[in-house]
C-alpha cells in the first residue's frame, strides 16, 4: 500500500445506469463487464445500485490488497450473505478471530496429511471410474463436481461416522450455492419473507448444518484419532491460548471446507477434459505422460513428482478458469496505487480477468500448460498468478486442490478418453466466486479400445 498526499479519485467506469450503475451489467454478463475494466485504469470506480465500489486491475495493487499491511482489508459483501451457512468459520472471521482459526486449521494440511488424504483421493477416483462403461453419457461437469464433493467430504470425515453427511451435501449444498448470488444482491428485507425460494434455502442450510453436527457431535463422543481432517481440528491446541475448538467452531471451520472445496475443484476438473478435447496435442502429451508413469494403473500421491506435465495441465487450468472475483470491504480510508479509497467501500477484483491480460499472458485464452514450465513462469511478476488468492486469506486447501486434481486427472486420463456428445456449445457461467461450464454432455471411451479401433481404421 502506498501513501500518497496527492491521491486522487478513481476514474468511473463507463456505461451506469440510473439508481441501478453497474450492477446490471456485473450481474448479467459479469466476466465481460470486469474485462472491459482495465481499458479505464488500474483502479476503476464503479457502483452496485448506490454502493460504491472499487475494481483492482492491476497484479502488484491487487497484492497490496491481499498481503500488504495484512488484516487491513474484511471480508465483503458475498462472504457477509454467506454467513448463515458459513457461521463464524475461518471464511467470514476477520482479524484476530480469523489468524487464531487459520492457525488452528493449519495442522490439517501439513505434509503428512496431504500424503493421507492422498489415499482417499485414489480411491474415491477409481470408484467412480469403476462404474464408467464404454460408450457412457454423462455430464462431466455434475460427474466431476460429485467426484469433488465426495473426496472433499471423505477426507474430512473418513468413517462411516460421515455417510448421511455427505448425502445430505450431496443432496443441499449445489442449491445452495446457487442461492447465494441472488442473497447477494437482493435487501435482507425481500430475504426474510416466506417466499419458496428463501424456505427452501432455509431448510438446505437447516439440515446441511444439523447433519454435519451430528457428525461431530458422534466424532467427539468417539475420542480417537482416525486421521481425518475432522480428528486434527478437534484434537488440536492453539500454541498461543492452549485452547481446543469448540464443538461449534469445528462444525463451522468444516462446513467452510465442504463449500470452499467443492464447485472449486469440481469445476477445475470439468474445464480440463473440455480443454483436453480441443487441444489434441495436450492430450496426447498428458497421455504419454500418464501411459508412462502409470501404464494404467491408479495414480498415487508418490506418482505426483513424476508427473511434471499433468501438473502443468492442472496449473494452466487454475490460470485459465480461475475464480472471477474476490471481495474485500476497506475498514478505512486508505490509498492504492494513486487513488484514494473511502472507508467502508467495497474494493474487487478478478484472479479470471488478471490472468486474462495479454501483457502478462499473450494469447490467454490458449490453453498452453507449457507457460508453467519454471523458466518461462519465472518471468511473471509477483501477483499476476493467484488462483488461490494470496496473502493471510491464500487457501488453505492449495496444496489439498493440487494433489487431487493431478491424481484424479491422471487415473482418469490412464484409462478414459472423454469425447463431446451432442449438445450446445460450453460456455463459461460465473456462479458463486467459480467460472462454471455450461452443461457439459461427454461420452466416455476407454483408451485400449479406442487405440484398437484407431490401428484397425489406420489398416482398413
Ligand atoms: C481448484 C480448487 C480451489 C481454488 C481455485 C480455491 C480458491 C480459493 C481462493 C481464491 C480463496 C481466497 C478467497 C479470498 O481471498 O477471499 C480460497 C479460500 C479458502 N479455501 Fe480454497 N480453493 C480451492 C480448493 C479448496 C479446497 C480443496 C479446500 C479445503 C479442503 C479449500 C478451502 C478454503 C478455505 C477454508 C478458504 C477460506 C480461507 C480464509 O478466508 O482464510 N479450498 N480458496
Amino acid at each position: 500500500m502506498t501513501f500518497s498526499a496527492a491521491a486522487r479519485r478513481a476514474p468511473a467506469a463507463p456505461g451506469a445506469l440510473p439508481l441501478l450503475g453497474h450492477g446490471p451489467a456485473l450481474l448479467r454478463r459479469p466476466l465481460d463487464f470486469l474485462r472491459s475494466l482495465p481499458a479505464t485504469g488500474p483502479v476503476v470506480r464503479i457502483r452496485l445500485g448506490a454502493l460504491p465500489a472499487y475494481v483492482v486491475n492491476d497484479p502488484g495493487l491487487v497484492r497490496s490488497v491481499l498481503v500488504g499491511e495484512a488484516g487491513r482489508f474484511d471480508q465483503g459483501l458475498l462472504i457477509d450473505k454467506a454467513r448463515p451457512l458459513l457461521g463464524s468459520g475461518v471464511g467470514t472471521a476477520n482479524g484476530t478471530e480469523h489468524r487464531r482459526l487459520r492457525r488452528l486449521m493449519q495442522p490439517a494440511f501439513h505434509k503428512a496429511q496431504i500424503a493421507r488424504y492422498a489415499a482417499t483421493m485414489t480411491a474415491v477416483a477409481a470408484e467412480r471410474t469403476a462404474a464408467w462403461r464404454p460408450g457412457l453419457t454423462l455430464r462431466v461437469d455434475e460427474e466431476l463436481t460429485e467426484l469433488a464433493l465426495t473426496t472433499v467430504a471423505r477426507a474430512l470425515f473418513s468413517s462411516d461416522l460421515g455417510g448421511d453427511a455427505i448425502t445430505e451435501v450431496q443432496r443441499s449444498l449445489p442449491m445452495i450455492l446457487d442461492e447465494i448470488p441472488r442473497r447477494a444482491v437482493l435487501p435482507d428485507t425481500l430475504l426474510r419473507l416466506p417466499t419458496p425460494a428463501n424456505r427452501r434455502f432455509e431448510g438446505a442450510v437447516r439440515r446441511l448444518r444439523s447433519t454435519t453436527r451430528h457428525v461431530v457431535e458422534a466424532a467427539r463422543a468417539d475420542g480417537s484419532d482416525r486421521g481425518d481432517l475432522l480428528s486434527v481440528l478437534l484434537l488440536t491446541k492453539d500454541e498461543v491460548s492452549g485452547e481446543r475448538l469448540t464443538d461449534d467452531q469445528v462444525h463451522d471451520q468444516l462446513v467452510n471446507m465442504l463449500v470452499a472445496g467443492t464447485e472449486t475443484t469440481g469445476a477445475t476438473l470439468a474445464w480440463i477434459f473440455h480443454e483436453l478435447t480441443l487441444n489434441p496435442a495436450v492430450e496426447h502429451r498428458l497421455h504419454q505422460e500418464t501411459d508412462q508413469v502409470l501404464a494404467g494403473r491408479l495414480a498415487v500421491f508418490e506418482d505426483i513428482a513424476r508427473l511434471p506435465y499433468t501438473l502443468r495441465v492442472v496449473q494452466e487450468a487454475l490460470r485459465r478458469y480461475a475464480p472471477w472475483i474476490i471481495l474485500r470491504l476497506s475498514p478505512r480510508e486508505s490509498v492504492l496505487g494513486e487513488v484514494s479509497i473511502p472507508a467502508g467501500a467495497t474494493v474487487l477484483f478478478s484472479p479470471y480477468v488478471l490472468h486474462h491480460q495479454p501483457r502478462l499472458y499473450p494469447d490467454p485464452f490458449a490453453f498452453d500448460p507449457d507457460r508453467w514450465l519454471p523458466e518461462r513462469a519465472a518471468n511473471l511478476p509477483r501477483g499476476a498468478s493467484i488462483p488461490f488468492g494470496a496473502g493471510s486469506r491464500q487457501c488453505p486447501g492449495n496444496v489439498f486442490a493440487l494433489t487431487q486434481m493431478v491424481i484424479q486427472v491422471a487415473t482418469i486420463a490412464a484409462r478414459w478418453r472423454l469425447r463431446p456428445a451432442e449438445g450446445p456449445r460450453v460456455r463459461e457461467l460465473a456462479r458463486g466466486a467459480v467460472v462454471h461450464p455450461t452443461a457439459m454432455p461427454m461420452r466416455f471411451l476407454p483408451r485400449e479400445r479406442l487405440h484398437a479401433q484407431e490401428r484397425g481404421a489406420s489398416t482398413a
